[in-house]
């Protein structure tokens, strides 16, 4: 017996077997994966074999560079070899069991071998075998202590959904073309395929038009402000104007290729007729309003009103729906943008856009009764009518937010479902295509985290929230739903760190919903991966959100008027330690198991959680007052 073992570990020595466990922690996760015993080590020569198609070689050439600069190992390829250590091979016959984005991948004694139907998804299985090796192989500089370990799997596996979407704003504040394809590159390790690039809004005109330079030249600058967004000073005339930025076509051009090599759709959007501000600057005959020859691109003070059901606008950042030049500026732009993006959609924004100032507009009064238009909301459907024509006329399909079903749907238009699921049910029920960003489940701005630590937005989305999403609502014919996204607004998000704080881990919970079966969702198992995951964003400097290791404050009142305060927790192995007496609780501080009342003099809770001894998240602060205000708030 002794001897047979010694034998086994000779051989496997021999073929770059090893016995070690190996967690598997593959996000999103597949759709079929069994198991083997043992795992293959990289020898340190890869051979990949694989065939000479041009397109193949962007996968071929990611996945060298990926081993090449971690391994530091002599990376060949070739048509043919006797003992390949990596096979990518596109099946003659296309694979039934996968569909195009879908792919198989097989580690074994033998070597690795990967299997799609496209290019597109052999570069998916190239993401999971990545996942499958050492965190180390995330490393831009080579680690020579590593056994490069990859455990015996047999995977088939494919999208459930073929939008699956990030949506980016480059408006409120600007993101350099470096700081996008980190975007890009982050996305893709996670199996998404489409970057919807919201690249206008009151803040800034990001994407040079040649027909309109004054988009740029005026409207990609404002007056740089930090604090809480919405509540800004206004701008001053003597303010320099010099803060954000913008994409020359060139540095677009640039931009999609980069997404192309990575199987990326980028969607452009620019917002009409509201959130264009930026525009009416630039180009004030735009405007229905006189006054906007004096407006300034926004930096983040107050001009709208959201307390009535519709917003209400107190300076005109609308587009006019009764001007014939209008149009042509839309045929224009759209017709620039159509040249620069290949992909097949195209987004025209249309949420959000208040009425106040077209209903006091005499022209747009005309238009109205001129067209039989009975109210505002069929006057921007009148506008994205006519926009949709432009727009169809030059190849492409559009998409808009779910304010564009207000005053009738629009022919062949796509619906982005987003205040809820009602635009999707609705647009779905008109046989209209839908993609689906419920803001409850889908918004990456909202904090992830308690509002006392966290930067306050009116929201929260927790993980295990995000993780619930599911893109198809009930009683919806599923073809008509083409995927969904999480929307990574930037009103709040100044600079790239706290942009993939606020992304990650969030936009793992919404891959999975997007890639995986929902038979094969797992609270449980999709946690333990992603603590795995955070390793792998720490060597690729990569920030993320630790929230989900963070307590959760519920606070209500006894019967007897006295707080009530529960703590629970997204993951099940932690205890919240507390204090009241003004000091760091650590894990030597009780646990609560109960509600726990405040002393009577008690001025803060300091609440911590820990898994045994070990320190999980971070410390909250709250006052008692906060607490009390917290209770009202219910
Ligand atoms: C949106 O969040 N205004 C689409």
């Amino acid at each position: 017996m002794k001897k047979l073992f010694i034998i086994f570990i000779y051989l496997g020595g021999l073929f770059g077997v090893d016995a070690q466990k190996t967690n598997i922690a593959i996000i999103p996760e597949p759709t079929s994966m069994s198991t083997g015993n043992g795992n293959f080590v990289l020898p340190k020569i890869i051979n990949i074999q694989t065939e000479l198609d041009k397109e193949l070689q962007s996968s071929l050439s990611f996945l060298k560079s990926k081993l090449l600069n971690s391994t530091g190992y002599k990376i060949l390829s070739a048509q043919k070899y006797t003992n390949p250590t990596i096979i990518l091979a596109i099946n003659k016959l296309a694979n039934p069991a996968i569909n195009n984005e879908g792919y198989t991948l097989v580690v074994n004694e033998k070597g690795i071998k990967v299997n799609a139907n496209s290019n597109q998804g052999l570069f998916y299985g190239i993401q999971s075998l990545l996942q499958l090796l050492p965190k180390e192989i995330e490393s831009k500089e080579i680690k020579n202590s590593i056994k490069w370990t990859i455990p015996f799997v047999n995977i088939s596996d494919s999208p459930r959904f073929g939008w699956r979407g990030l949506m980016l704003d480059v408006s409120r504040h600007f993101f350099t073309k470096a700081e996008v394809k980190d975007f890009i590159d982050q996305m893709v390790r996670y199996k998404y395929n489409t970057l919807h690039w919201h690249l206008t809004d009151d803040e800034g005109w990001r994407v040079e038009i040649k027909s309109y330079p004054n988009l740029t030249k005026k409207g990609a600058f404002n007056v740089k402000r930090e604090g809480y967004f919405g509540t800004f000073a206004p701008t001053t005339p003597d303010e320099p104007k010099t803060y954000g930025g913008f994409y020359t076509q060139d540095e677009i051009k640039e931009i999609v290729a980069y997404a192309k090599d990575r199987f990326v759709e980028i969607v452009p959007e620019v917002d009409v007729p509201g959130h264009s501000l930026a525009t009416v600057v630039a180009y004030p005959e735009l405007s229905c309003t006189p006054d906007a020859k004096n407006y300034v691109v926004r930096s983040g003070e107050q001009i709208m009103n959201w307390d009535g059901s519709h917003p209400t606008a107190l300076i005109d950042n609308t587009l006019c729906p009764a001007n014939e030049k209008v149009y042509v500026f839309l045929d224009k732009v759209f017709g620039e943008l159509s040249q620069l993006f290949p992909g097949q959609y195209i987004h025209i924004g249309g949420d959000e856009c208040p009425k106040n100032f077209w209903e006091k507009t005499p022209e747009i009064l005309e238009l109205a009764k001129r067209e039989g238009l009975k109210d505002m909301m069929e006057v921007q459907s009148y506008f994205t009518k006519r926009l949709v024509k432009i727009i169809s006329a030059k190849g492409k399909k559009v998409i808009g937010w779910d304010e564009i079903l207000e005053g009738g749907l629009a022919d062949g238009a796509a619906v982005m479902s987003w205040r809820g699921e009602a635009g999707g049910i609705e647009a779905a029920k008109q046989n209209h295509e839908v993609v689906m960003t419920p803001m409850d489940f889908c918004y990456l701005d909202y904090m992830q985290g308690d509002a006392a630590i966290e930067s306050k937005v009116y929201k929260t989305l927790r993980l295990k929230t995000a993780y619930s999403f599911d893109p198809v609502p009930e009683g919806v014919d599923p073809k008509f739903i083409k995927g969904g996204q999480g929307n990574q607004w930037t009103e709040q998000i100044y600079n790239n760190r706290y942009l993939q704080y606020m992304t990650w881990p969030r936009s793992m919970a919404l891959a999975e919903a997007l890639w995986s079966p929902k038979s094969k969702k797992d609270w449980n198992n999709f946690t333990s991966k992603v603590e795995d995951h955070f390793k792998r964003l720490d060597i690729q400097d990569v920030k993320y959100s630790p929230a989900m290791y963070d307590p959760m404050i519920n606070v209500t009142k006894t019967a007897d008027g006295k707080l009530a305060i529960t703590f629970s927790n997204e993951l099940d192995d932690l205890n919240t330690h507390y204090s009241f007496d003004n000091s760091f609780p650590d894990n030597y501080y009780p646990i609560a198991k109960g509600p726990i009342t405040p002393p009577i003099d008690a001025f803060q809770l300091k609440v911590v959680n820990y898994r045994g001894k070990e320190l999980k998240g971070r410390i909250i602060v709250v006052p008692i007052s906060d607490l009390e205000k917290r209770v009202s708030k219910k």
